[in-house]
């Protein structure tokens, strides 16, 4: 614990040196602040002085460092607490730090070497050499190789799309999920051939948590393909599959078939445990990757609108910007996470500059006028007064350091972290306060559910 301690120290004090080098300037802004829209839930504060109204602490300072860049200030950085109400995992706490950067007159290529530079200095901390450039990978292509957007790419075993080659079968199961738009995706599984009807079934319930309806799987022997749906395809349809797949005598192949979003969440995560269980991830390695080009929004189905894939203050490509009025699902945007071993450590984008464009995100994202007005009404009249161009980037410190440590869960490198039930086995909170505290606030507690 010590050491983690003062690796974490060491590696704040590296950011600080580093960013002060190139002319960054720490700036703190408020915690008792209001909404910022990151996709979590808002932690609030009840006003005493202002009855009935709540500050909401800030899950990123992301409107406070534009208007910094509003007001002139050219580079802004700061390593800061923040703060989203949502369920916690390994890589999530209530409150986690970032370390926040900002740049005028920056675009894309500007941020991302600022943070390969940064990553080096903050990784020679724990002894690792890291060489930029790192390389880069679009967003589909990601989804399409890994079935994800954080890929761990210190291994292969990627997936392969054999929709065209299966739909040649006869098998009912592929041939239906094939004609509603679905399509049929695969990965090896490299001398799997062994694998016990046990050990199959438990695959298949592993990708059933990521709602695949079933696990089609085929094992390469010295006497060909063995397999329950074997009989459904021709001996040349079969060659194909394992030449498209690259399976060689001793692999095993896997196929989900499914609508895309389903075969990926549910490849991705097999393509991981698989990974481990077979040993093919060297944990000295550190693969960091830039994920670019994702999309502006994401379509909410049980809202029936479309939501920001980053943020709502994220630029659209330029060469996309007709396509807003058109086909908003397909704007590219102007953002790029770094992956690090399969964790996403840092999340930016390019951001809008001019009022008109922002006010136009804000009504595809259905918002309503008035609350457009409430919620962001000062931020859009700052962007009236001649707002420069700018970029930015935020880490997951807590993430990083994690990785810098080999250790699984950031738990393990902050000081008093919160359970899994979001409470803190040292102090106890959250606890109950007194009737007098809730009085002087107006709040009334009506029960628990
Ligand atoms: P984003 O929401 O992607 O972007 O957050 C940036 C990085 O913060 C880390 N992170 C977390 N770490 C621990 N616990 C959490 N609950 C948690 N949530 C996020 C991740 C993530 O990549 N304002 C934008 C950045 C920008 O556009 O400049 C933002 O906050 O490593
Ligand atoms: P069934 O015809 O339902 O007995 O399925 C035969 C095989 O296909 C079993 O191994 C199932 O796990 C597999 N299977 C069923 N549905 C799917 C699916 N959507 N994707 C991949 N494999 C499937």
């Amino acid at each position: 614990m010590q050491q983690k301690l003062l690796i974490r120290h060491k590696a704040a004090l590296a950011i600080r040196q580093y960013m002060d080098e190139l002319g960054f300037l720490e700036i703190e802004t408020p915690v008792i602040a209001n909404s910022t829209p990151e996709g979590a839930r808002d932690f609030l504060i009840p006003s005493r002085l202002n009855p009935g109204k709540f500050y909401a602490l800030p899950q990123s300072p992301q409107q406070f460092k534009q208007l910094l860049m509003m007001s002139g200030v050219d580079r802004y950085f700061q390593i800061v607490r923040c703060y989203r109400d949502e369920d916690l995992r390994a890589d999530r706490q209530l409150e986690f730090t970032q370390i926040d950067i900002e740049m005028s007159f920056a675009e894309q290529e500007d941020i991302l070497e600022i943070t390969e530079g940064l990553m080096q200095r903050v990784f020679a901390v724990a002894g690792y050499d890291v060489q930029p450039p790192f390389p880069r990978m679009t967003y589909t292509q990601a989804f399409e190789r890994y079935g994800c957007d954080k890929p761990d790419t210190r291994f292969g075993m990627e997936l392969t799309n054999v929709s065209d080659i299966v739909g040649e079968g006869e098998f009912r199961v592929f041939n239906s999920v094939l004609a509603r738009g679905g399509e049929v995706r695969g990965l090896v599984a490299p001398g799997c051939a062994t694998f016990s009807r046990k050990q199959l079934d438990d695959l298949t319930a592993f990708v059933a948590i990521y709602k695949a309806k079933g696990l089609a799987w085929m094992k390469v022997t010295d006497h060909g393909i063995e397999s329950p749906i074997a009989k459904f395809f021709s001996e040349s349809t079969l060659n194909l599959l394992r030449e498209r797949m690259g399976a060689e005598t001793g692999d095993l192949m896997l196929f989900v078939a499914d609508q895309s979003k389903i075969v990926s969440d549910a490849l991705s995560q097999l393509r991981l445990i698989l990974g481990e269980q077979l040993g093919l991830i060297d944990h000295k390695q550190l693969n960091f990757l830039w994920i670019v080009d994702f999309p502006l929004f994401q379509w909410n189905e049980d809202e029936n609108r479309f939501d920001s894939e980053h943020h709502p203050f994220t630029a659209p490509n330029a060469e996309d910007i007709l396509l807003l009025d058109e086909d908003p699902g397909k704007v590219r945007s102007q953002s790029y996470d770094l992956v690090l071993n399969g964790n996403e450590i840092f999340s930016g984008s390019v951001r809008i500059h001019q009022w008109d464009i922002q006010q136009k995100v804000f009504e595809i994202l259905k918002l309503k006028p008035e609350d457009i007005q409430a919620r962001f009404g000062y931020f859009l009249e700052a962007l009236q007064y001649g707002t420069p161009p700018h970029a930015g980037i935020a880490a997951g410190f807590d993430r990083i350091v994690m990785l810098m440590t080999g250790d699984d869960n950031i738990r393990e490198v902050i000081a008093f972290p919160k359970t899994q039930k979001g409470t803190c086995l040292v102090t106890g909170a959250p606890s109950e306060v007194t009737e007098e505290q809730l009085k002087e606030l107006f709040i009334r507690v009506i029960g628990s559910p």
